[in-house]
């Protein structure tokens, strides 16, 4: 299920804040962040285990503030675990999960884990066919802790402005008022990719973005990820090495639910291990 915030939130609306303050978030997440050891996401000795069978083992992992990190590993590397469990759609059986210094994403909830920072892109896109271009922005930018508020009030000055610059980020200024479901399978990527960002996340996750676009729409997503790296931190699960290679500064590659290898594209790839059990060699 795709995380529509805006639908999500209403459960989770607490008028007095105080479970939020609770775990830490204030009302501007970002500003709450504690990232002053420079490293965005803290993932160490992460398991997790479906009846039995570990998806994840011991799996530690850094993410660095700016950093545009690419997840690489065959199918069933547990690579959308590992997603899951930083969204808290799983609860790792153990290990440390922490979002900055202090937030620790073992104990938010889905909302509360988007709420403060986090926003994740799944494979196919998920936008609002019927609604256009714009809508589908607004709408997303609708994940304000106060529903009732967002309901009662038009869109600021500010949050039209960063709906502006969303259009123009991901290029669908001229097609602003078409009905989404017009759009071509590439642009529905990036009117999605325009819906997290309108949402100002600190950390975006993209499972296989690139799956399916034509080479323009691949280099230019390529572009777009660089442009949005050190405003943002990502992290990108992809399979097309050509992709990887122009965007990535740094790889890990999973296997079996462990971390096998990291470094540049180039150095996993020379990576015996890698070679060995990944590309099959
Ligand atoms: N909900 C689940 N129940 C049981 N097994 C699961 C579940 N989710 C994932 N798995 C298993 O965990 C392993 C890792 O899956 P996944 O994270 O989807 O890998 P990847 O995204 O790297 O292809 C696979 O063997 C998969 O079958
Ligand atoms: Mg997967």
């Amino acid at each position: 299920m795709r995380a529509v915030p805006h639908l999500m939130l209403e459960p989770a609306y607490d008028p007095s804040g105080a479970s939020r303050d609770a775990i830490g978030i204030g009302s501007s997440a970002s500003g709450q962040l504690d990232l002053r050891h420079g490293t965005i996401l803290t993932l160490e000795d992460i398991n997790v285990s479906f009846d039995g069978f570990k998806a994840l083992r011991n799996l530690t992992l850094y993410i660095g503030v700016g950093e545009l990190r690419c997840i690489i590993g065959p199918n069933g590397a547990g690579k959308t675990t590992l997603m899951d469990v930083i969204t808290g759609k799983t609860r790792p059986d153990n290990g440390k999960a922490f979002f900055g210094e202090t937030l620790d994403l073992t104990r938010m909830s889905e909302v509360e884990i988007a709420q403060a920072g986090i926003g994740r892109k799944f494979q196919k896109p998920t936008v609002f066919e019927a609604l256009s271009v714009f809508e589908n922005l607004e709408l997303a930018q609708r994940t304000d802790k106060s529903v009732w508020a967002s309901l009662k009030a038009r869109l600021s000055g500010e949050q039209k402005d960063r709906i502006e610059d969303v259009l123009t980020t991901i290029r669908l200024r001229e097609s602003r008022h078409r009905p989404a479901g017009l759009l071509s399978h590439g642009q529905k990527q990036f009117l999605e990719i325009g819906m997290l960002l309108v949402q100002e996340p600190q950390l975006l996750l993209l499972d296989e973005p690139v799956a399916g676009m034509t080479d323009a729409e691949t280099e230019f997503t390529a572009e777009l990820f660089k442009s949005l790296a050190g405003q943002h931190s990502l992290m990108v699960v992809e399979h097309d090495m050509g992709f990887v290679g122009s965007i990535a500064d740094h790889v890990s590659v999973l296997h079996q639910g462990h971390v096998l290898a990291e470094g540049s594209l180039e150095e996993v790839q020379a990576n015996e291990q890698v070679i060995e059990v990944y590309l099959g060699r």
